[in-house]
């Protein structure tokens, strides 16, 4: 299953970043994860949509070619990052080529409650007419304290993590097989 992942922070060291570096590793064969890179957008103009820079094109088709979209987000002052929003902005005019993308979520913090304010105004932008991605339901993602649970190489240590991400991977490729099915 071709993934287009989106993540949300443009940090070097993103907890984020390798959040999704570990999924491409323990989830090939199952799930083919390419990350865009968002970090390169312009920020998003109105004036530029109907003659966007090459960038745009080039990511816009990546997700128009993929089985669904991957977003990893952190939580920056109670949402998702700015960086994040532009690119959804960006994918939701003109082609508007999430409308119906099967897409999963997951987020990670150092604070206790792992991004979980970020990822429910997620679903809701996610939800906007000009998006309308399909959000994996039922099945939440938000890893707290990220730094005591991911080791110096990327690797997720913490057993009940791991575990749960292998359960909502599943979960998701079933979903989003049944999802392609009906739209
Ligand atoms: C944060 N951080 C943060 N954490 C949180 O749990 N809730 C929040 O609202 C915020 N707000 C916030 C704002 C800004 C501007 C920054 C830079 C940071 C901390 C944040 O979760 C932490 O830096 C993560 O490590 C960011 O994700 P990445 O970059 O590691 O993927």
């Amino acid at each position: 299953m071709k993934i287009a992942a989106l993540v949300g922070s443009n940090r070097k060291d993103s907890y984020n970043r390798q959040l999704t570096a570990y999924m491409q590793k323990r989830y090939d064969g199952k799930l083919d994860i390419e990350v865009l890179p968002i970090d390169q957008l312009p920020f998003y103009n109105q004036d530029d949509e109907l003659n966007p820079p090459q960038i745009v094109e080039d990511l816009r088709s990546i997700i128009k070619e993929s089985d669904g979209i991957l977003i990893a987000t952190p939580e920056y002052n109670g949402s998702i990052s700015g960086m994040l929003k532009n690119a959804l902005d960006w994918f939701s005019r003109v082609d508007q080529v999430m409308v119906n993308k099967p897409t999963m979520i997951v987020g990670a913090s150092m604070g206790a409650l792992g991004t979980v304010k970020a990822q429910l105004q997620l679903r809701q932008i996610l939800n906007a007419p000009g998006i309308g991605a399909l959000t994996l339901p039922g099945n939440e993602v938000v890893i707290g304290t990220v730094h005591e649970k991911i080791d110096a190489d990327g690797n997720l240590m913490d057993e009940q993590t791991i575990s749960f991400l292998d359960h909502v991977v599943e979960n998701f490729i079933k979903w989003a097989e049944n999802v392609k099915f009906y739209s």
